[in-house]
Parts: structure tokens; sequence; C-alpha cells
């Protein structure tokens, strides 16, 4: 009878109808299972089946239906599976790799590392010390006042429901952390994120890295940070570089000098990089204010010291000529995929 043969039909174009990738498996599913299938529209036919076949016919349809119900589910889950499992099962751990990509090193610690082996060399040691400070680290014991405008809360990210943790602002904190806990002689080198309540934009982020340099003795003298500042742009911009160090303020030391590095105005780039003046502002330094020695108990009478701070997304961008900051923090692969270093 030509209905039971639709019926077989249709069996048989379930059957081969191809659901061999997810948008083949949703067609599959709208044309069979979906609330206007076309297995529907056959059953209807049942009118027209004479009474002692219509039995017969319903189970026909029926299983029309089982069948395109169990083709979408074992479908369904053969392609769940394709996609994690299948690529596992000929994972052969022991092969070797077939060259993707195996990782690098983020500018930002590219840029960090370098810092720390040039001070390394001249006996400065690592020091690390923790983001969320307190007011008195990051603040009192480095002579900033109370009615400081970097205490401001436009500046500093306080902890909810604390006017005293915060977020550090600078790793000069670190300062206090290592002169309250050692004696001198201290050489230190500290490497780490910081945090200011500043809008974000292509120059000017809400978190950045710091390499913060401390050095307590007897007698150390501005000619001696001079001459370590100097060494260190000599390494890091290369044997012939120039510095000039400006007057400038910092509460914690005293006097306070900005270090600028030549970079010439023979290019375009050293031209926009300098605006013009062929000069590079590259750290903030000066000799550790006394108030500061005594805030953490070591005599001024007896020590003094230099410190130093780096900013470090800013030579990093110089270096790898990045425009925006805001790359160095988004983690996008295409981005970080451009940096490789061993260090
Ligand atoms: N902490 C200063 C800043 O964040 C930098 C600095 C460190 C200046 C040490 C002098 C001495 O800008």
């Amino acid at each position: 009878m030509e209905i039971f043969d639709q019926v077989e039909k249709l069996i048989e174009e379930i059957k081969g109808y191809p659901v061999s990738n997810k948008e083949e498996l949703e067609k599959f599913r709208i044309q069979y299972l979906g609330s206007k299938n076309t297995i529907k529209p056959v059953f209807s036919l049942i009118k027209d089946v004479p009474n002692e076949r219509k039995k017969e016919f319903g189970q026909k349809v029926n299983e029309a239906k089982q069948t395109a119900e169990a083709k979408f589910k074992e479908a369904q889950t053969g392609l769940k599976s394709a996609g994690t499992s299948d690529k596992y099962k000929s994972f052969d751990p022991s092969l070797p790799m077939d060259g993707e990509w195996e990782g690098s090193r983020h500018p930002v610690s590219i840029t960090m590392n370098h810092f720390i082996k040039i001070f390394e060399k001249i006996g400065f040691e690592v020091a690390e010390e923790r983001e969320i400070e307190d007011d008195w680290h990051n603040f009192t014991a480095m002579n900033t006042p109370e009615d400081h405008p970097a205490r401001d809360m436009q500046d500093t990210f306080y902890l909810k429901d604390s006017d005293k943790m915060l977020l550090r602002t600078h790793t000069s904190s670190v300062q206090a952390r290592v002169m309250t806990t050692q004696k001198p002689p201290i050489r230190i080198i500290a490497p780490g994120r910081v945090y200011r309540n500043e809008t974000i934009s292509a120059r000017s982020h809400c978190q950045f890295h710091q390499v913060e340099g401390l050095y307590i003795d007897k007698n150390v003298s501005f000619a001696d940070m001079k001459q370590t500042l100097l060494y260190f742009a000599r390494e890091m911009y290369g044997v012939d570089t120039k510095i000039r160090l400006r007057p400038s303020f910092f509460p914690f030391t005293e006097p306070s000098a900005e270090m600028d590095v030549w970079m010439g105005t023979d290019t375009d780039a050293t031209k926009r990089l300098t605006k013009g003046t062929g000069w590079l502002e590259v750290l903030g330094c000066g000799m550790v204010d006394p108030n500061v020695l005594k805030n953490c108990d070591i005599d001024p009478e007896v020590y003094s010291g230099f410190a130093f701070g780096i900013g470090i997304e800013r030579t990093a961008m110089q270096k790898f000529e990045i425009n925006d900051i805001r790359h160095l923090f988004e983690n996008d692969l295409r981005f970080l995929k451009q940096f490789s270093s061993a260090t």
C-alpha cells in the first residue's frame, strides 16, 4: 500500500540524513523532532488507512519517530565527545612537541628580570613583599604626612571598611618592611606590582610594576647613588649612555632627584619619546630622609643611604615599542606570542 511505502521511505530518509556536525544535527532536529516536523503530517494520513491496518500503520510511524530520536541522541553525544575525548584518545605524552607554542615570558617580566640582573651583579639582593599593605609601611614610615595628597582616596585603593589597609601605591613600602626587620648594611632590589586609583588610558593604568632599590650603610653619599645609577643606565641603555639628575621632591628622600637618560633627537622615534628634549625620564631617587631611618629604628647619625624607584611598564613599552599600556594587562595571546626570552 502506497501510504505504508511513504513511511518506509521516511525511515530510510531519517537513517540516511547526514549529522556529522552541529549545524547538520540542528537541521535534523528541526526536520524530524521540532514542532513542525515532517513525521507528524505522515501520521495524520492514518485516517486514510483501513481500520484493520490502522494499528500497524501507527506502529510504523512510531518507528520513524523512535529512529529519529535515537539517531539524534547518538549523534549528539558523539559530537560532544569528539571535541574533547577523541583528541586525547590519540594523545601520546611521550611524543616530541608538534611545534605548538611553548609559552614565553611576559614583556613586563622580561624587563623586570633585566633590571634585577643588572643590580644583582653589584650585590643587591631581591626582596619581595606584600601587595596589601598597612598605612604605616606605605605612608607614615615613609615620611608622608597625614594630609599629603598621595593619601587621598583618589590615588589610593583602601580595603573595604578600612582606612588602615590598602593596596600599596609604590614599592617604597618594601623599604620600611626591610629596614624594620634587617640591620644595615642593606642592599636590596624590590620588584613588584603597585596600584593607584587612576583612570585607565593608553598611558596610565590602575596597576603597574616598579623596581625599588635601597642601599643603607655607613658613609653612603650622593656620589655613590649617582655612580650606581650611571652603572645601571649604561648596562640598560648602552656603554656611552649619559644621565642627568634633576632636582625633585619625594617625602621619603632628601635631597630628591629624577634621573633622565640621553636618547638624542636624531630620529623621529627618540624625538617623540623625549618630547623633543632628547632626555627620557627614567626613575625617581634620592638620599633616604633621616626621618625614614628614625621611623625604622636606624640611627641617622650612624647610617645613611639612597633609594630609587623605576617604573617597569614605561621601560617595557619603550623597549618593545608598545604604544598602549593596556596591552600589558589584557593577556591577549596574539600580543603575548610576540615576545620570547629565556629569562
Ligand atoms: N616611590 C616613588 C614613586 O612611586 C619613587 C621613588 C622611590 C622615589 C625611591 C625616590 C626613592 O614615584
